[in-house]
């Protein structure tokens, strides 16, 4: 038997990735940053316990989930194809469909445990170092809470493939900043927005609870990365800054460029039928029925996309977002969306809340 095989209760299903990194000894125990000393302490402070401080007896309301249930934000169940389909057969839609989306949550939450606990070894600074601590314990919660939950919906599904390269990136590459900028600014940036707003739309109680607990988390993990760059990007060289804006460029792209061939639609599809419906059928539909959907997301404020709505201008307050790397992301998303919603998009890209804690907890605070 291996090592990383326990005894009989499950299969075993590991995967590994070769990893290269120095870890950094610290000899200096005084405080270097105090924004990130004060972040480490607040983190100690909001610690939370995924099994006492959430509802779990009452299970997942399958009516609100099914009524408020949204596919990567557009919001399905405006449409009259949606209201017209049996009650049972919404709620097999909504619960594989978000059972898709949650299982790529939950696989991110297991990479963005093993990066934190990577970036306990690599940061230089001993306040990095104590911030990281508090992450990995927040990102173990994590994992704990979003498998539960999605145990209640379905079986956890497959990791997409673009989601795993780019953890693998994350994972293997040695430079701590480049772990930083993948996972805190891109991966973090990508889940708190998401989670912030799935949870604005479902009207599921447990679900709600969740996002918002695991959000607050990610509010703090954001700050991070944003606190601890903001410091260090000033001193670095042109060429170094351009090292950095490339692997997040790259990492926003394996998450969200349709041309790798890994497009989150293709998934959905085959979810769809085997529920039964013909995809094509319904996405048609769907598309037939544009004003409903456009109604329907201006009145929730209109919708951005994380990447555009979030990590860009993350990238942006950090120094990272030069004209270079724009030029990039316009030709990304003329390649995908045509040039004059790339210029949109482009135009749009808008200012970062100044209190992430504020934005996540936005009408939630007494949840
Ligand atoms: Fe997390
Ligand atoms: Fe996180």
């Amino acid at each position: 038997m291996s090592a990383t095989e326990l005894p009989e209760k499950h299969p075993v299903q590991t995967e590994g990735v070769k990893t290269a990194m120095e870890a950094i000894y610290n000899w200096n125990y005084e405080p270097e940053i105090d924004q990130i000393r004060t972040l480490y302490a607040k983190a100690l402070d909001l610690q939370w316990i995924a099994i006492k401080d959430l509802d779990w007896e009452k299970g997942v309301d399958h009516e609100a989930f099914t009524r408020t249930f949204s596919l990567g934000g557009i919001p399905v169940t405006e449409t009259s194809f949606w209201k017209k389909l049996p009650q049972e057969t919404r709620w097999q839609i909504a619960r594989r469909s978000a059972g898709f989306m949650l299982s790529n949550f939950l696989h991110g939450e297991q990479g963005a445990l093993m990066v934190a606990g990577q970036l306990v070894s690599a940061v230089p600074h001993m306040d990095g170092k104590f911030y990281a601590a508090t992450q990995t314990m927040d990102e173990a919660r994590h994992v704990e809470a979003f498998a539960a939950y999605v145990k209640l919906l379905d079986d956890v599904q497959p990791i997409s493939p673009g989601l795993k390269k780019l953890l693998d990136n994350v994972l293997s590459v040695e430079d701590w900043m480049l772990k930083a900028v993948g996972m805190q600014v891109v991966t973090e940036g990508l889940a708190l927005y998401s989670f912030r707003d799935m949870r604005n739309q479902t009207d599921e109680p447990l679900l709600k609870q969740l996002l918002t607990y695991v959000g607050r988390d990610e509010a703090r993990h954001t700050g991070y990365g944003i606190k601890y760059l903001n410091q260090v990007v000033p001193t670095l060289t042109r060429a170094q800054k351009d090292t950095i804006e490339d692997f997040a460029f790259e990492a926003s792209r394996l998450l969200i460029d349709q041309r790798t061939g890994y497009s989150m639609r293709d998934t959905v599809m085959k979810l769809w039928a085997d529920a039964g419906i013909d995809p094509v059928e319904a996405f048609q539909a769907m598309t037939s029925e544009r004003d409903v959907i456009a109604k329907a997301l201006e009145r929730r404020g209109g919708r951005m996309g994380p990447i555009s709505g979030f990590v860009i201008p993350t990238l942006h307050s950090i120094g990272l977002y030069s004209e270079r790397i724009a030029g990039h992301f316009r030709e990304m998303w003329t390649a995908n969306m045509g040039a004059e919603a790339a210029e949109h998009m482009a135009s749009r890209s808008k200012e970062l809340p100044e209190d992430l804690e504020a934005w996540v907890n936005e009408g939630y605070e007494t949840l």
